[in-house]
């Protein structure tokens, strides 16, 4: 049954309870800094190549030969919709943002944002990108996501990431859940964005397949998540996208795609209870 986006607002707005903000705190480790020194300190990043071998889906590009708008497109309208309505507050993390398509929106409504991304040049152009009477909220943080989060345990309200975790293999997969998971507090909210049904094309027409890249139906999809998120309160609406190109992506392609578009809030804690 198709669910829709109200059905998965609805379900955030019973849930969960504005929390109280206090300020984020934010160590100065060389690779995770407020904005300003982040410029300073990181002027000319160099691409990171992609290693597929290694779970690096990186595009080996520098973003900021890219223009202004995001390589990814303006973002799906459904899942645009949905962010726009949605009561996001406190502290979020934007795993594998990319260069930006969603993070001023979803930078917008909550009270302080990390953004991270394996690509130091991406988290520059979504920089500049954000407007400077937003941009005090913003923070970077350069770490591979397959990799245990140089994050605290508990700390964020949200964790958010969109067009990524459907590339990695399950046990990969499931050890980045089990980072959402720790950094996630209890009454925490984790929205993902799960592509399937994927089909890329190279502008010459071949098909354009990611090495070892799992193929999920919108079946297998719901399955995976579900296991993955045992004991959170699960939501999950699908949508489509339409073909679109992406002639800045390395190498340039069309994609077209359905998704899943899934939202878990994790247990509260109480005396007795195991924390998922
Ligand atoms: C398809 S883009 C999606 C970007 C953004 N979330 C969006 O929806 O527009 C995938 C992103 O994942 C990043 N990425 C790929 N492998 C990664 C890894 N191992 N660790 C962290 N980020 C990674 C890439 O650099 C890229 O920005």
């Amino acid at each position: 049954m198709e669910r829709t986006c109200i059905d998965n607002l609805a379900f955030i707005e019973q849930i969960t309870s504005k929390p109280k903000i206090s300020l984020i705190e934010i160590s100065t480790s060389s690779q995770r800094l407020n904005s300003k020194s982040f410029i300073k300190n990181m002027p000319n990043p160099k691409p990171r190549k992609p290693n597929q071998a290694k779970y690096i889906f990186s595009e080996g590009i520098d973003y900021l030969k890219t223009g202004k708008r995001s390589i990814w497109g303006k973002g799906d309208r459904e899942t645009l919709d949905f962010l726009n309505k949605a009561p996001l507050h406190g502290k979020w993390l934007n795993l594998a943002a990319g260069d930006g398509r969603y993070n001023t929106l979803l930078l917008k409504k909550v009270d302080c944002l990390i953004s991270s991304d394996i690509e130091k040049s991406a988290l520059i152009k979504l920089r500049r990108n954000t407007p400077k009477t937003l941009r005090n909220k913003l923070r970077m943080s350069v770490f591979d996501i397959t990799r245990k989060f140089p994050l605290r345990d508990s700390f964020f309200d949200g964790v958010l990431c969109f067009g990524t975790l459907h590339l990695f293999p399950m046990r990969i997969l499931q050890k980045i859940v089990k980072e959402i998971k720790r950094v996630l507090r209890p009454g925490g909210i984790v929205i993902i964005d799960f592509p399937t049904h994927i089909k890329r094309y190279r502008f010459d027409g071949k098909p354009y397949v990611i090495r070892g890249e799992p193929h999920y139906s919108n079946t297998t999809a719901k399955m995976t998540l579900q296991r993955l998120f045992t004991g959170y309160h699960i939501k999950m609406i699908q949508g489509n996208i339409s073909p679109e190109s992406y002639p800045q992506a390395n190498p340039p392609y069309t994609y077209s795609s359905k998704f899943i578009l899934f939202t878990g809030i994790k247990s509260e804690w109480r005396p007795g209870n195991r924390i998922s």
